[in-house]
Parts: structure tokens; sequence; C-alpha cells
């Protein structure tokens, strides 16, 4: 079709098109997202530079793209997508994963089939500390292949944006060490004009996963050190600090002190809290404005409450207690008392060895209860809120980075119901 003089020529280096159903996730006016999602059929999406620029139907009213040469340096072509009519949806934002370890802990796992509890373990020194002796045992270059593998791997479901802790380091030099692997996954990009292999990362340090086995004695002298020296030390190298608050890890107490470091420093904060107990976590990331507080799963009313007032995401984490065959964590709960609820794997070798958002999307609908509208909106724009990156990602909306994922489905209602299966063809990243 010729372009028609008289319609304003939009600046676009990318135009994908044929697309069965666009799931936009765009952002909705009330909290909790329980109304619908706004589906547009037959859509195309137009970005430039990796902006969405526009969004609309692919139909003959499409408008005519211009593409200025200079600013893609090498072509003034407009590329463009065949979606061959599959379901687009934002990609999907795993807000929380511990991607960086070595070594496995299938022997825990099934010694749990028998009746050990994970407790349990971690009070022998296993656990977390089986997995740090393997990690601090790898060199620098088998840590980046083991992550970038579990990478592609998220990314092949769907994955587009991935927060990655430390925490198997637990000591200054190799907590520093993860924190390079970490920032080094960002640096995988290749084609200027987009990637269908990439993923973007955001750091987090958690020195404060456990006690290592050398300060057992004298845990007071390693939150010292995590405070006085890891903190400052990596404040350029990572974007949030979390605490593990829990019985087993690190105390209310020892959790305040590090955040309040962490968060004079700059870091924004996360806090994996009331877990395995009521630790009074939920309450702490409330006090401290942390972004999201992580599990929940034993935060009482007041807790959500105080977390609702101050504005802290509530990630919840299915794949843990599939794993560790515990009670989901309350979702409806959480979702009538209008708070924000993100999803996340949690991929760890303990207690959620899985890199696959759709296996928590299914979890989230046929564990927790939660409707398809609720979980895509928590797998997506609210995965992004517990990333402070919500302005940047999460959504398909008109300046937003384009980060899609492309369903080999014919209709999004599939979505948790084909559970099992990897449901999704691709990923884009837009550069
Ligand atoms: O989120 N709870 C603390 N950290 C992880 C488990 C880590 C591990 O067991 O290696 C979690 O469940
Ligand atoms: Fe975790």
């Amino acid at each position: 079709m010729m372009p028609d003089p008289s319609q304003p020529r939009i600046q676009a280096n990318m135009v994908i098109r044929n697309i069965g159903q666009l799931v936009t996730v765009a952002q909705q006016p009330f909290v909790g997202a329980s109304g619908p999602l706004q589906v547009i059929d037959n859509a195309a999406v137009a970005m430039h530079d990796g902006i969405i620029v526009w969004i609309g139907h692919d139909g003959d009213k499409e408008p005519m793209f211009q593409h200025d040469a200079g600013s893609l340096a090498s072509s003034s072509e407009i590329v463009t997508v065949d979606a061959q009519g599959m379901v687009v949806t934002p990609g999907l934002v795993d807000a929380h994963t511990h991607l960086v370890f070595a070594g496995d802990r299938a022997e825990e796992f099934h010694l749990r089939r028998r009746g050990v509890s994970y407790g349990e373990l971690l009070a022998q020194g296993r656990g977390i500390l089986t997995t740090m002796q393997a990690t601090r045992g790898a060199d620098i270059q088998t840590l980046t292949e083991l992550a970038t593998a579990r990478l592609n791997t998220m990314r092949q479901h769907g994955t587009t944006t991935v927060e990655v802790k430390t925490g198997y380091g637990l000591n200054k030099a190799t907590e520093e060490i993860c924190l390079r692997v970490i920032n080094n996954l960002n640096a995988l990009e290749t084609s200027p004009a987009y990637d269908y292999r990439r993923v973007r990362v955001v750091p987090t340090f958690l020195g404060a996963h456990s006690v290592p086995p050398e300060y057992r004695s004298r845990r007071e002298a390693y939150v010292d050190l995590v405070v006085d020296d890891m903190l400052p030390a990596f404040a350029g190298l990572a974007r949030f600090c979390d605490v593990f608050c829990e019985r087993e890890a690190f105390t209310l107490e020892e959790s305040r002190r590090i955040l309040t470091r962490a968060k004079e420093l700059g870091y924004l904060l996360k806090i994996h809290a009331d877990q395995l107990s009521a630790s009074g976590g939920a309450q702490l990331a409330a006090e401290l404005g942390a972004t999201s507080a992580d599990h929940l799963d034993f935060a009482s009313e007041a807790d959500l409450d105080a977390m609702r007032e101050a504005g802290v995401v509530a990630t919840l984490l299915p794949g843990c207690s599939y794993t560790l065959r515990s009670p989901y964590p309350p979702a409806r709960r959480l979702l009538e008392r209008g708070l924000r609820v993100a999803l996340a794997t949690d991929f760890n070798p303990g207690t959620s060895y899985c890199e696959n958002m759709q296996m928590m999307l299914g979890l989230a609908m046929s564990a927790m209860g939660m409707t398809l509208e609720e979980a895509l909106t928590a797998a997506t724009i609210n995965g992004a809120r517990a990333l402070a990156l919500h302005e940047q990602t999460g959504s398909i909306e008109v300046g937003k980075r384009g980060e899609l994922a492309f369903w080999s489905i014919n209709d999004y209602h599939e979505i948790g119901y084909h559970f099992g299966v990897n449901l999704v063809q691709s990923v884009l990243v837009a550069s």
C-alpha cells in the first residue's frame, strides 16, 4: 500500500505484524488488576530504537512508518517481524531468583521426601551452606557458564527481565565474583536492532543469606562485615540489597541494621520475609520503604496492611510451596486487602529449582486461586514494580521498551490451563 501523504508518518525501525492477540497488560487504573486485560486482535506494534511508538490493528489502516537513515547505522530499512498469528504478551518479569551457584542439592530434595524438613537441614549446616561450599569452590568462568545456561532456559520460557541475587558466596571475595557474573550477564548483547537472545538482568546483593560457618560463634562479626565492608564496596555493582530475615538466618534487628545501611548507601531494598515463620520481615519492609517483600507465607493481616500503606509489592513464590510441600502463599487474602502481587520463580537449588515462569502462572491459578488476569499482571507489570522498573517495562505501552513474549497458542486463555509444557515460542528484546 502506498503511503498517504496526508497521514503523519511515525518514526520506527521495527514493526511486529500479524499478532493474533496482543495482551498489553497496560497499567490499570485500579489496584489488584482483577478487571479485564486489554486485548487487541490482529494487532501490530511499532518500535523505534527499542521503544514502543505505536500499537494498533494490523489492517489497511496501519499508519505508514518511516525510518530515517542514521538512527540505525547500517540501514534505513524497517525490520518487519511476522508474528504468524501468535499471542503476544509483555515479556515475563522474574523478580526473585538465586541464579548464580555451583553444585546441586538433589540429595537434600530426596531426604525431604523421607521427612527431613528444610529448616532441619539448614540448622544442620546443610541447605544454603552446601551450595555455599560448591560456589566458593567454582571459578568465575564456571559460574558464568552455569548462570548463562539457566538464563537461556528462562528466556526460552518467556522471561525477558530477571532479578538475580548473590548469597552463596558469604565472604567478600566470592560475593564480589558472583556480582561480577551477574553484571556480565547484562553485557551479553548482540544485534544492534533487536535480539532474541538477551534477557535484562537486575543485580541484588544478598550477603545476608546465611551466617557462614566460620562466623557461627560470632555472628555479629559477620553482620559487621556485611555492613561495614561489603555493602560500601558493592554499592556500584548491585541495585538492590536483600536479607533473609528468618529464625535460621538473620534476626529482625540484624536485618534492620543491614537494610538501613544499604538504604543510606543508595540500594533499593528487598526482604525474604515471613517464609518459614512470622519473622517481622513484612513490617520491616514497610518501615524501611522496601520495594518488595517476598514469600510472606506467615505474614499477619497487620503486616499486610502496613505493606499496602507503604506501597511495598508482595512477591509470591509458589515454586517453594510446590517443592517444600508447604501451604501456598495466601494470594487471595493479599489481593483482597489491596496489595500489589507479583509472581517469581525464586529459582534456587534448594526450594525452587525451576526457571519457568509459566509454571508459576499455572500454580498461581490452580493452587492459589488467582485469576488469569491477576496472574498475568503479577508475572509482568507487577514483577516490574517489584524491581522499580514499571516505568520502563512490564506492559506493552507507547513509551515503554519493546520486550515481548510470543506464545504459540491461539488464545491467551490457554495460559495456565494448558500446563507442564512450554507455550512460548520466543521472546524479543528490542534495543
Ligand atoms: O528464597 N529463603 C532463602 N533463600 C532461598 C532458598 C535458598 C536455598 O535453599 O538455597 C529461598 O527460598
Ligand atoms: Fe529466595
